[in-house]
């Protein structure tokens, strides 16, 4: 029997992932759109035709209700959230409402749509949950210790989603995922916004790198290979939380030296990157890495892409996409491209 899903936040990178791959097992997929995002919706709508958008908002219970008793999926995947952490700190309640009480909203339609409670519930909880780390690598005994208004949210939301299982019988799983990028990365996040500038300077299009603290320290994936986990935690018979990532970390600055070297760019950071304070955060989370034995132990779950293969395939679509949106010829860029895929 084909099995219905629906995915809160598919207009996001995650949401593309795991629409495609949902849509790749024959799932029905119902993406939640908000009004703010029907653009992307209609762009959605000419990458993913199959997927049923339907208007719904987390931060209006209403409209939850109305998606959920309309709509009675066997899986939920809530990827909906104010995401980026540096915006937290200037919109701190729009951002609990949102990436906290939303999930609460989300808990309680399904609570009272389904009493039998059948449906599943996928969590979009995050290693900034970890913030400032109590123990390395970081696994699903770590403490919190949040550091921003965003990592709060996540942590509220978190403990929500653990208090609605164990009252109430739900079956509710936790991804606690750690940063995943990719082609669909949003710009505002550092990963895109370092291969879209290097693919401009590289193209002469822009001279500067203007950053923060380059010295954080992530454990990056690649979205494509954390949606998988995403599904499968929903395919278990008992819902539980797990911690999804690579096990490697590397700073910023790693970042933009791979970056650099993969186009024959000596000195890229003492040439091009410039510090700019208001890309700074007034709490920062300096290390994140994660271990995700738990993952590979009852999931059967392991990451395929590595750092090093995620930032080529990231600097080689934004070269692509730079190149058509100045008409550069692309024969040109095919050379570099070539250099990169080496
Ligand atoms: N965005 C951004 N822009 N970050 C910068 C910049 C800049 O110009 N300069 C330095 N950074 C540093 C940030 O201070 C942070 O330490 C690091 O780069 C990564 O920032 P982001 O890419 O914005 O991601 P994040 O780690 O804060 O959060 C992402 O990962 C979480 C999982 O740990 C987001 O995807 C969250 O939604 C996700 O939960």
């Amino acid at each position: 029997m084909t099995k219905k899903a629906l995915i809160t936040g598919i207009t996001g990178q995650d949401g593309f992932h795991l629409a495609e791959l949902l849509l790749s097992k024959n799932y029905e997929v119902v993406g939640m759109v908000n009004r703010q995002r029907e653009e992307l919706g209609n762009s959605l709508r000419k990458d993913l035709p199959e997927v049923i958008q339907v208007r719904g908002d987390l931060a209006d219970s209403t409209s939850l209700n109305g998606v959920i008793a309309e709509t009675m999926p066997d899986e939920i995947y809530n990827l909906g959230a104010i995401s980026f952490v540096g915006l937290s700190f200037k919109q701190p309640e729009l951002t609990s409402n949102i990436t906290g009480l939303g999930v609460l909203r989300m808990l309680e339609a399904i609570r009272s749509a389904d009493p039998e409670r059948k449906i599943r519930f996928y969590q979009a909880s995050s290693s900034e949950m970890f913030g400032k780390v109590r123990e390395t690598p970081q696994n699903e005994n770590t403490p919190f210790h949040p550091r921003s208004p965003y990592g709060v949210s996540k942590v509220f939301a978190h403990h929500a989603c653990v208090n609605y299982r164990e009252a109430y019988g739900m079956h509710v799983s936790c991804g606690i995922l750690f940063n995943h990028e990719g082609e669909r990365r949003g710009h505002e996040f550092v990963t895109r916004k370092i291969t879209s500038t290097i693919a401009q300077i590289v193209l002469g299009i822009s001279d500067k790198l203007v950053l923060g603290n380059i010295e954080a320290k992530r454990d990056w994936g690649y979205a494509g290979d954390y949606v998988e986990a995403m599904w499968l935690m929903l395919q278990q018979e008992i819902p539980d939380d797990y911690v999804i990532a690579t096990g490697e970390t590397y700073s910023v600055k790693d970042f933009i030296e791979t970056a650099f070297n993969l186009v024959n760019i000596q000195d890229g950071i003492e040439r091009y990157v410039k510090q700019d304070p208001q890309f700074m955060r007034p709490s920062e989370v300096d290390l994140l890495v994660g271990d995700s034995s738990k993952a590979k132990r009852i999931l059967n779950w392991t990451p395929k892409v590595g750092f090093k293969e995620l930032v080529k395939r990231m600097l080689i679509n934004d070269l692509q996409l730079q190149a058509k949106i100045h008409q550069i010829d692309l024969q040109d860029v095919k050379q570099i491209i070539n250099l990169i895929d080496q």
